[in-house]
């Protein structure tokens, strides 16, 4: 293991800096850790909340030297940490993980749920040189949608939200905003994250308009690092190949693709 690889895979304690609620299920949490302080956009860090679990999470977003994460509550490492405040302890491993390659010219991206927290990322990067860049953002219901008034400013048009029960914006997927666009302006890079079904509709989507992707992926992970295989798709481990795959990437998994991965068993379930 090079020195490189030793101290980011070192387990660091640290104290929650700040709490924030963004809806009713979803925080973000700020931490001090000058590593993951310097992580780009597509990267992950795995949070150890202590006597739980460690858990994999894309990182929100670096100041200084703090880091944001933003987490669903959705079991038990999730509720625990929810259910911490200011001043408490974690332990933080990373960054670990490939970066989103921004794009020139136009760029669109598509989110769903927590998805949205790792392109709010990459959109501060990319607002700087592209000449378009539209994003849609999506959830089931209008509580749900996160970091909207976040996005207005990056974007060079109104973001566009989608809800599943019609609540807030259009009353659908993100894919249905996604094909009108595609089909009518020729996109240099469509950018994906947020449930894999959906990562998976953007996928045909993209390739039946011929648009190139960058898709953030999730899998089980133990290690982060590459070594335990529970993040296999195809013949890449996410952690440590991805987790940002290129549409040619893609191509080569499409049979796991939004269909299954590897349970915590080592059987397949479905995604
Ligand atoms: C690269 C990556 C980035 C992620 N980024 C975010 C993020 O920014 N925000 C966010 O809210 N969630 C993110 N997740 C998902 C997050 O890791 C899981 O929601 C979390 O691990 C659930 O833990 P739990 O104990 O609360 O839930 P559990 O009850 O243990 O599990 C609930 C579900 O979460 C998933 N899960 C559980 N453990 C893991 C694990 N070790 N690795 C991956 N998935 C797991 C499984 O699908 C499981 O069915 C990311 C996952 C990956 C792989
Ligand atoms: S999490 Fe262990 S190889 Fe990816």
């Amino acid at each position: 293991m090079s020195d490189k690889l030793t101290a980011t895979n070192t387990l660091r304690a640290t104290r929650i800096k700040s709490v924030k609620t963004e809806n009713p299920t979803t925080k973000t949490f700020t931490v001090k850790d000058t590593q993951c302080a310097k992580a780009k956009p597509g990267q992950f860090l795995m949070l150890w909340i202590p006597r739980v679990d460690e858990i994999p999470l894309s990182i929100m977003g670096t100041e200084g030297n703090r880091v944001s994460v933003t987490v669903k509550n959705v079991g038990e490492a999730t509720q625990t940490l929810h259910r911490m405040a200011q001043g408490d302890t974690v332990g933080v491993r990373g960054p670990f993980g490939n970066t989103f390659t921004p794009s020139s010219g136009k760029v669109l991206l598509v989110a769903g749920g927590t998805g949205t927290a790792p392109l709010l990322f990459l959109a501060k990067k990319l607002a700087v040189k592209a000449k378009r860049l539209a994003f849609i953002v999506g959830a089931k219901t209008r509580n749900e949608l996160i970091f909207l008034n976040q996005l207005e400013p990056l974007c060079t048009e109104q973001p566009t939200a989608t809800t599943e029960d019609g609540t807030y914006g259009l009353k659908c997927l993100t894919t249905h905003p996604l094909e009108q666009l595609i089909a009518k302006e020729k996109f240099d890079m469509v950018y994906a994250c947020g449930p894999e079904r959906m990562t998976r509709q953007v996928f045909n989507l993209t390739e039946k308009h011929h648009v190139p992707m960058q898709a953030s992926l999730e899998r089980l992970m133990r290690c982060g690092i590459g070594i335990c295989g529970s993040c296999m798709i195809g013949k890449y481990r996410v952690c440590k190949d991805g987790p940002v795959f290129t549409s040619q990437q893609l191509r080569e998994v499409k049979d796991e693709l939004g269909i299954s991965k590897l349970g915590f068993d080592g059987n397949r379930i479905p995604v």
